[in-house]
């Protein structure tokens, strides 16, 4: 969901200017922060209750297909200038260049547009992009200082900067007031036209700059699969940084991301970790039953679109890849509805050469948790119908596969919660096992014009647990 408001010049080959006004504010970003004895209170009562068992959560509100997010940004004007959300969710930071030193405020930057740069900023999570879809990728960061931050973004004929504007978003869970970020929060959809393949972003006054492709331009390349990193934050930090030297443009996350979704210092440490793959990767992280009673949090930290009744439920179209991500804790999977919306999904990705289907918690699986049978029921025979290429989950902390009707599916749970050991395989489902490992791990996709070679990585050692194809 798109909440919050900047304008930007953009900066033609020709020299023309136009300014871009602000993306619409959508979604629903709500309440006050509560006084600091309401907040331990609550701290307390949501840890409690979160540590319990998976949860309904209670954040059920329509929000529909948002893939129209870019078209909000339009409109004539002049020079660059922050605006002011529109607000009933947000509190915007009441910066301009006149309220800042002058020493501070004196640089007008490389290009001599007079755009003054706003003081340096710090931060409490470093800037991340999300959904990487033309047109309408976004850019969000924390900075520990209410100042804006001046983004400069180029591509084959034409370039432009833009100022996001700080703001304090507000929360609740249920009606109940949640605590707001320690920081300032920033985001916003970067204002290139969609059919720009790829474009770079400098944050001058941050310290950050990146090449972006567009998956949707160019071949697929590398994927990662990972998941259930909570917890061992020292575990969780030796997948991060394996996983940041493969240089995978897209990494899926398949949930529990930190012990409790509802504790905002858990997700500090979770950026603190993952913030440079956040940087350098596309990160589509599934909802899992730790993040429950954080949906607010969640929402806000990551985005999708193509969406049913809330943020994830998502469906992604990345050029030769189409991914279906399943919330499993809000969402009824013997509806009518949620399964004619998996049905639209997956006839809309029907040209992809390769379709993921990703959750939380596993259809097959022989660990602690038992299999999803609900899914089985009711979504297993949609996956068939659609000729799905892989199933992806997590949940149980170790690394499975199975083969059932010849669709692979991966648990993949090592990213640093406390290892579950593989159960011995009993029952009907035995048959399906191929193979299963209590480790550390990470799962890397190469994409071939044919196959995907997939890789088992122990992240403990270091070494290839296994390898097979996906044709
Ligand atoms: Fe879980």
């Amino acid at each position: 969901m798109a909440h919050s408001c900047t304008s930007s010049r953009t900066l033609h080959a020709d020299g023309m200017a136009e300014t871009l006004a602000p993306s619409a504010m959508a979604g629903a970003l709500r309440s006050r922060v509560v006084g600091r004895a309401g907040t331990l209170v609550l701290i307390a009562l949501v840890f409690a209750a979160m540590t319990s068992a998976c949860s309904q959560s209670g954040d059920e509100k329509g929000k529909g297909d948002d893939s129209s997010r870019a078209e909000d940004v339009a409109a004539p004007g002049a020079d660059v200038v922050t605006l002011v959300p529109d607000g009933t969710t947000l509190e915007p930071a009441d910066w301009n260049a006149g309220d800042v030193a002058p020493d501070a405020a004196a640089d007008s930057g490389a290009d001599g547009s007079g755009t003054p740069v706003p003081p340096p900023a710090t931060f409490y999570k470093t800037p991340w992009l999300q959904w990487p879809v033309p047109g309408q990728v976004t850019f969000l960061a924390e900075t520990k200082e209410e100042v804006p931050l001046l983004l400069k973004l180029s591509w084959n004929g034409g370039q432009t900067e833009l100022q996001t504007v700080p703001v304090k978003l507000k929360f609740d869970f249920m009606g109940i007031e949640m605590p707001t970020f320690a920081g300032w929060f920033h985001e916003v959809v970067l204002p290139v036209p969609v059919e720009v393949p790829d474009f770079d972003i400098e944050v001058v006054n941050g310290g950050f700059s990146r090449h972006v492709e567009l998956p949707q331009f160019i071949p697929l390349s590398r994927m990662i699969l990972f998941g259930d990193t909570r917890t061992d934050h020292a575990a969780h930090q030796a997948v991060a940084d394996l996983i940041l030297a493969e240089q995978s443009p897209l990494v899926l996350q398949t949930g529990d991301l930190t012990e409790g979704g509802s504790i905002l210092t858990n997700w500090d440490k979770f950026f603190e970790i993952e913030g440079p793959m956040l940087w350098s990767s596309f990160y589509f992280p599934t909802f899992g039953n730790h993040e429950a009673f954080g949906e607010g949090y969640f929402e806000a930290l990551f985005e999708s679109g193509n969406n049913h009744l809330h943020e994830r439920n998502w469906w992604v179209d990345l050029g030769d890849l189409g991914i279906i991500n399943i919330d499993q804790y809000a969402t009824n999977w013997a509806s009518a509805e949620a399964l004619a919306w998996f049905e639209d999904a997956a006839t809309k990705l029907a040209d992809k050469q390769w379709l993921f289907v990703t959750m939380h918690e596993p259809f097959y699986t022989f660990s602690n948790h038992l299999p999803w049978s609900l899914g089985r029921t009711h979504v297993q025979p949609l996956i068939e119908k659609y000729g799905v290429d892989l199933v992806v989950s997590g949940h149980n902390h170790l690394y499975e596969r199975f083969e059932v009707n010849g669709i692979p599916y991966v648990v993949t749970g090592g990213g640093g919660a406390p290892l579950y050991g593989p159960d011995e395989a009993t029952g009907g489902d035995a048959e399906y096992l191929v193979v299963a490992a209590s480790m550390h791990h990470y799962v890397r996709l190469d994409f071939g014009p044919n196959v995907i070679h997939v890789t088992v990585i122990n992240s403990d050692t270091n070494e290839v647990f296994e390898e097979f194809d996906i044709e």
